[in-house]
C-alpha cells in the first residue's frame, strides 16, 4: 500500500510512549503563550482544531491553569500522538482527542458540548485543502458561545501583500499540493469569518513571518 500523504512538513521526533514532538512547536509554543496569557484571564473551554503531535495543547494547559482543551485532528498517527499526551497529563485540563474533520458542517461530540469559549488553529489553514479553513471558521461561528474567541496562528498574506519569505513558502506548499497555500487575512478569511458572525480583533505579529490573529463571536 502507498504511503499516506504527509499532513505536516517537518520530521517529527517519537518518544517510546507514542508522543511525538514536532519542532515547529517548539519554537513557537512560548510566544503563542504569551499572547494567550493576556487575552484568556478567566476560566476557558479550549476546542482545538488540527491539533498534530498535541504539544500546544500540554504546553498551554501547563503554562496557563485556567484552560481545560480539548483536542481533535483528522488524521490517525496524530491523533495517536495526541491520544499519549493526553495519557501523560497530569493537570487533568487535557482531553480528547476527538476526531474533527474541519472541513464538515458537523464536527460530532464537540458539537454536543455546549458552548466552547475558544477554538483555536495553529498551522493549519495553509497545509490543508481550502474547504478546512471554510469550515473551521463556520464551525467555530457555530460552536462559539457569544464572547467567545475563534484564534488562528500561522503565516497570511495581508490584503494581497505577502512578506517574501511566505511568498517563498506558499510556493512549496504548492508545489507538494496544489489545494495547500497561505491564505490571505483580508481577503479569505476575515469575510467569511464576518459571515459567520466573528469580527476580527487583534493581529499581533509572531517570529518568523507568522500572526496570531483573534475573532470574536458576536
Ligand atoms: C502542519 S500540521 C499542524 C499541527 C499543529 N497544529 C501544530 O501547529 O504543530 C497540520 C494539521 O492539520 C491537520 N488537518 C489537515 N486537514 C484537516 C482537516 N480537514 N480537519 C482537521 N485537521 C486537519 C493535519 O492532520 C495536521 O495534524
Amino acid at each position: 500500500m502507498a504511503d499516506k500523504p504527509p499532513v505536516a512538513l517537518e520530521n517529527r521526533g517519537e518518544g517510546e510512549d507514542g508522543r511525538r514532538y514536532s519542532p515547529s512547536a517548539a519554537r513557537n509554543r512560548e510566544p503563542i503563550r504569551d499572547v494567550l496569557a493576556p487575552l484568556i484571564t478567566a476560566p476557558a473551554r479550549v476546542l482545538e482544531i488540527a491539533s498534530g503531535t498535541g504539544e500546544h495543547g500540554a504546553f498551554l494547559t501547563s503554562a496557563l491553569p485556567h484552560l481545560r482543551w480539548t483536542y481533535s485532528d483528522i488524521d490517525s498517527d496524530s491523533l495517536a500522538s495526541q491520544r499519549a499526551w493526553q495519557k501523560a497529563d497530569i493537570t487533568g485540563r487535557l482531553t480528547g482527542p476527538l476526531c474533527i474533520d474541519a472541513s464538515t458542517g458537523e464536527w460530532g461530540e464537540a458539537e454536543g458540548l455546549a458552548q466552547w469559549d475558544v477554538v483555536f488553529s495553529a498551522n493549519m489553514v495553509h497545509i490543508a485543502p481550502w474547504p478546512a479553513a471554510e469550515g473551521l471558521i463556520r464551525g467555530a461561528g457555530r460552536l462559539l458561545r457569544p464572547g467567545g474567541l475563534l484564534i488562528l496562528y500561522g503565516p497570511f498574506a495581508r490584503s494581497g501583500g505577502i512578506a517574501p519569505s511566505n511568498a517563498a513558502f506558499d510556493e512549496s506548499l504548492k508545489s507538494r499540493n496544489p489545494d495547500w497555500g497561505v491564505r490571505d487575512l483580508d481577503v479569505d478569511i476575515s469575510p467569511r469569518a464576518r459571515a459567520a458572525g466573528l469580527e476580527l480583533t487583534a493581529v499581533t505579529e509572531m517570529p518568523a513571518n507568522n500572526l496570531t490573529v483573534v475573532f470574536l463571536r458576536s
